[in-house]
């Protein structure tokens, strides 16, 4: 039956099935919490030593037996047994056979569900930080590729149908904005992230005199959680963190999507750097955008994770209940899909190779000067229902002869209204109708210098402040 002797054993007459035993054991996947879990007992033997529980040559002889513990585990020294349940037995377990009975005092007071609670804040806030960088990295590779493509012009699209000419940097800083937004919901989330559970013990309140606000002060934490029922119960944070991920996730997905149809024939407006792409086992010509395909492929991962560990909470009564042991894997994987997805999509965007005349190209066919030629005609006192109309009237025309409108004649023109002149073909031009939509966060080349200067300045402020 049961294999090893557990040090909740006492009220147990027989050993736990081992079935049971790999059914509900979490340290295959818990021991990446190990980091966290000494850092937060070390800051509690200190805690337990202030309270008079342990001497100081108690506390100290914990202390560096943990750091022993944790170099061990470092170099990949860990017996992976379901047996040892979980890494916060492991540890114990670990630190007795090392030290002796005295190892045995580290968890007067405490509770593995106040602990598991600390060591996943420590870990998402570590890795919360890392996130952040891994973004603005991003965010600098759109940026420089914005930059260093400021005159090329395509087309813009609503309904994947062509709309309006737009600067290539203009519909990078789309996803540098969106970025933006990511990276404050993961900032912003951190509140909620570093508030220390311990002292809650396993539900009602550690009977000892543990200094809550000491304990935060040494893990860096501003706030000590305020109801123990509910710090142990509490995940929000990480539902949090993983719809902040999934958000993420979303907006890499649709970038992918983007590169994957840019980079098909059809669009033929970027080549993807051959280090970033793949080829077909059979058809010798492909080179394949595999990157981006797997990205938006991920993506449903991370949604997936949300929703799980959104149902497991759903019904759970107050308060620790084991069904919170399933948000690890879910949390792992998700920062594992989305820190990987960053990290690829930075230096395939710097190598990304834009086929600026394709995109040029693109803009001249399908109309995208048809709202200037409204505004042309709006300019000359038409109101614009009508002008709308009387260019509709002249593209319907256009379609028919395969012309475009800037082909069209002046007699051809003013079969449709008398206010067309000479002024007509500059005010149609690309440039002219890039260079009209000077508003804020309009295509503009100016404002889109200007939006490109804005967003480095913050960028480099944010970076200032970490
Ligand atoms: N492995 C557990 C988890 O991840 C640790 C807490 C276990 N607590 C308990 N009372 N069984 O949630």
């Amino acid at each position: 039956m049961g294999k090893t002797k557990k040090a909740w054993g006492g009220r147990f007459g027989e050993g736990t099935d081992t079935q049971v035993e790999a059914y509900t054991a979490s340290i295959s996947f818990d021991w990446r919490l190990y980091p966290y879990d000494v850092q937060g007992s070390i800051a509690y033997a200190r805690a337990l030593m202030k309270a008079g529980v342990l001497t100081g040559v108690e506390a100290g002889r914990i202390i560096r037996g943990l750091e022993e513990i944790k170099k061990e585990l470092d170099k990949g020294r860990l017996d992976p047994d379901p047996a040892h349940e979980d890494i916060h037995m492991y540890i114990e377990g670990r630190l007795i056979e090392k030290i002796g009975e005295v190892g045995g005092k580290l968890h007067t007071g405490r509770s593995r569900n106040e602990q598991v609670a600390l060591d996943l804040r420590l870990y998402l806030r570590a890795e919360t930080g890392e996130i952040v960088r891994e973004i603005r990295a991003l965010q600098e590779a759109l940026l420089d590729q914005a930059e260093t493509h400021l005159d090329v012009i395509m087309p813009g699209y609503t309904h994947l149908q062509r709309a309006q000419p737009l600067l290539w940097a203009h519909h990078l800083l789309a996803y540098v904005e969106m970025l933006r937004r990511d990276g404050a919901r993961f900032r912003d989330g951190l509140q909620r992230v570093t508030v220390m559970p311990l002292g809650s013990g396993a539900l009602a309140g550690t009977a000892y005199a543990i200094d809550r606000a000491a304990l935060a002060e040494e893990l860096g934490f501003p706030e000590v959680s305020r109801n123990s029922v509910d710090a142990v119960s509490d995940r929000d944070f990480a539902v949090e963190f993983l719809a902040a991920s999934s958000i993420t996730m979303m907006h890499l997905s649709r970038l992918c999507e983007e590169i994957i149809l840019w980079a098909s024939t059809e669009f033929g407006f970027v080549d993807i750097p051959e280090a970033f792409a793949t080829g077909s086992s059979l058809m010798p010509q492909k080179k394949n955008p595999d990157v981006a395909e797997l990205a938006r492929g991920k993506t449903g991962r991370v949604f997936g994770d949300l929703i799980a560990l959104l149902t497991a909470m759903k019904g759970l009564p107050l308060s620790y209940n084991r069904d919170l042991q399933e948000d690890k894997e879910r949390v792992f994987d998700a920062v594992d899909t989305l820190r990987g997805t960053l990290q690829v999509l930075a230096p395939l965007l710097r190598g990304l190779r834009v086929n600026a005349d394709r995109m040029r190209q693109a803009t001249e066919e399908g109309f995208l000067n048809a709202t200037d030629a409204a505004d042309y005609l709006v300019s000359k006192g038409l109101p614009f229902r009508r002008a709308h109309e009387v260019v509709g009237k002249i593209v319907r025309y256009c379609i028919e002869q395969r012309k475009r409108l800037e082909e069209l004649s002046r007699e051809e023109l003013s079969r449709y209204s008398p206010l067309f002149d000479a002024g007509f073909y500059t005010y149609i031009a690309l440039d002219a109708s890039l260079h009209r939509r000077a508003v804020v966060g309009g295509t503009a080349p100016k404002q889109v210098r200007k939006a490109i200067q804005v967003i480095r300045a913050e960028l480099k402020k944010e970076m200032g402040k970490k």
